[in-house]
Parts: structure tokens; sequence; C-alpha cells
């Protein structure tokens, strides 16, 4: 049942290309997102004048990353709310904000809650979910499905690539049902997202470098993950990941907030794993490298191909063929994905079931 590989995990990081293909199939056409077979309300799309999306755990970073996405490709107002948060707060909605829940296993309690929350305050949800049929499934007003199969080890990996693809169909179809964007930038961000399957091929095939770069993080107790904008969404899942199937601790920073604070903790030799995918803000991103650097830090950075700078400040540099800017996370994540999997064999943890936690978690 795991096919060959010897945890499930494995298996589900190597079924990414399939999963996002699966994912991104029928969803477009010759006028741009596909808005009869997506799921989502026509009406509500055209109207909608502010975003609000809740969820946990990973299926929330998946939501910081929509944040980005929507806000830059749509530009409509964009909060993304932790569900066990949400409905404690008296949220701020009615019938024009579109709520987005996103939940794998759409079973999730502090999710299914936010839902209701959400509609007895009038608003209209759309969820994202995994799993046809799931409580949430059907308790939404509409659904898009992430086709990603089902997903067994705990930590969740081709699932959030798929809410990635889910988030920016979403975008691009509020950008396309708002006029935000010519329909000929829509399609071609398109043709873009239908590269990305092969493009995570290609990422996959530096599985043995990072094998070898966990071998020299596997002993550390501290690891912190940096990046500006999107990337520091991503560096967020890197570091969930990383804590939840290796024990080890690890952190998230924006980038720009470490000398407020955190570069009291980069000593010698302190991981760092630095992710420098977006253009927009690289010489920063890179000078803030130069910081943790001065410091002895141990960098592992994640740029994109032929970025030959960051070599210079970096131990060691992991590549992610080019994109556009809303989807490098979709292929920046997966060697973090690899990493935390390969750091976690090393340290012989129980991957598929790391300790105190569940696949679906039912009760608030
Ligand atoms: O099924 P859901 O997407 O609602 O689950 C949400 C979180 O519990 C889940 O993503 C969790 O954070 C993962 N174990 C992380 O890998």
């Amino acid at each position: 049942e795991k096919g060959g590989y010897d945890h499930f995990m494995l298996k589900e990081i190597y079924e990414q290309p399939k999963a996002l293909r699966d994912t991104i199939k029928g969803r477009f056409d010759e006028n741009g997102v596909n808005l009869s077979e997506i799921g989502i309300d026509t009406e509500l799309l055209r109207k909608a004048n502010k975003v609000v999306i809740v969820a946990c755990g990973t299926a929330y970073h998946a939501g910081l990353v929509g944040k980005y996405v929507i806000e830059n490709l749509a530009r409509i107002p964009v909060e993304v709310d932790i569900a066990s948060e949400f409905r404690y707060r008296n949220p701020i909605i009615n019938k024009k904000t579109l709520v987005i829940v996103v939940s794998q296993s759409g079973e999730t309690a502090d999710t299914l809650a936010a839902l209701r929350e959400a509609q007895s305050k009038e608003a209209k949800v759309l969820a994202i979910t995994n799993v046809v049929g799931s409580t949430i499934a059907r308790e939404a007003d509409s659904v898009l499905y992430t086709w990603a199969g089902p997903e067994i080890a705990v930590a969740s990996t081709k699932a959030y690539t798929t809410q990635l693809v889910a988030m920016n169909i979403v975008a691009l179809a509020l950008a396309q049902c708002q006029c935000a964007l010519p329909c000929s930038e829509i399609k071609a961000i398109a043709e873009t997202l239908k590269q990305i399957p092969a493009q995570v091929e290609t990422v996959l095939t530096q599985a043995d470098k990072v094998k070898e770069i966990s071998e020299q993080i596997k002993a550390w107790n501290d690891v912190f993950f940096i990046g500006r904008s999107i990337d520091y969404a991503v560096a967020m899942e890197g570091s969930l990941k990383l804590k939840e199937i290796s024990y080890i601790h690890a952190e998230a920073y924006a980038a720009g907030e470490l000398k407020h604070g955190t570069l009291a903790l980069i000593t010698d030799r302190i991981p760092v794993i630095a992710l420098a995918t977006q253009e927009q803000v690289l010489d920063k991103t890179v000078s803030n490298i130069q910081e943790v650097k001065a410091r002895d830090a141990f960098v592992i950075a994640v740029a994109q191909e032929g970025n030959s700078e960051i070599g210079k400040f970096a131990e060691h540099v992991l590549t992610i063929p080019r994109t556009h800017a809303a989807l490098t996370p979709i292929l920046a994540v997966v060697p973090l994905q690899l990493l935390s999997y390969y750091t976690a064999v090393a340290r012989e943890c129980d991957v598929d079931k790391p300790r105190n936690l569940a696949k679906s978690v039912t009760v608030e």
C-alpha cells in the first residue's frame, strides 16, 4: 500500500505532480477560468468586496499564501484567520464577504464551526476540501475540490500544494469576474500553472542533496526559517512540518523582523533556512541572509534557478525552476517537505504517525 516507499509521507510527496495535474485539469478554458466547472457561485465572485479565509494548521498556511495571491491578482482585501480563533472574535462579515474554509479532511471541528459562524452572519461559504461528501463539503454553499487523493500521513504534503493551486484558481476567478486582470493575463498565468506539475518533478530530483543536508541539521535543537512576502508563508509551513515530524524546535520569521529580537538567537552553525524566491524583494532578502551569515549561521537557501549571488552566502542552495511569483510556493515547499522527512527518518521518528497528533482533529 506504500507503493514501494518507506513511508506514506514520502509516497505522498512523490504523488504531488499527479495530484497537481488532477487539480488543475478542467479548471481552465478558452476564456480563462472555467467558471461553470470550478464549483464556485459566480454571483458571489462578482459581488464579493472582501475575502476571509479560515483554516487550521497547514490549511491555514495555504490560506496565508491565498491572501498574497488573491490580493495581488484580484485586488480584493483578504483576512486570514485560524479557525479556533475566528468565532470567538465576533468577525466582521456580511453578505458581500466571501468566506473560504480550507480543510483537507473536511471534518476539522474548528473549521466546521467557523463555516457555521460565517453562515449565521449571512456570508456565503466556499469550501476548499479534498474529501467528497465530508461534513464541510456538505454544509458549504459551494465547494472547490482538491484532487490530491487520500492523504494518509499525518503531515500534510500533497493536500497543501493542491490547496495552493485552488487558491490560485479562486484568485483568477475573482480577477476574471471583477475584471481586475485582462483575459490575456489570466490565460498566461493559467498556462504557467500548467507547467507546475512537471516543475515539481524537477525539484524532486534534488532529494539526495536534501537527504545529505538533513544529516547536517538532524542534531540541532533549533532551526529558523526566514522569508519575505509570500516566502514568509512558505517558511511557516516548512517550520510546522519540521516540528511535527522531527520534533526539532523551529520558528518562521519574516526576514526583516529578525533584527527586532530573534537575531540574538543566531549564533555559530545555527541552521537558518532562507526562502528567496521573490524577485521584488530579493535584494532585501539577500541582505537578511548576510545578517545571519555574519553571525556564522548555517544557511540553506531556496532560490530560483539562475540566482548566482545567493550561493556566496549559503552553505547549500536548493533551486526551483522559474515561474510566476504567485506560484513559487508550490515549488519552494517541496524541498522543505523532503528536508523534514529525511530529518525525521535520521532521528528515527515515527514519520507517518507523529506523537500526540491525529490526522483529523474532530474535537475542539
Ligand atoms: O483536515 P484539515 O486540513 O482541516 O486539517 C488541518 C490541520 O489539522 C492539518 O493541516 C495539520 O496541521 C497537519 N497535520 C500539518 O501537517
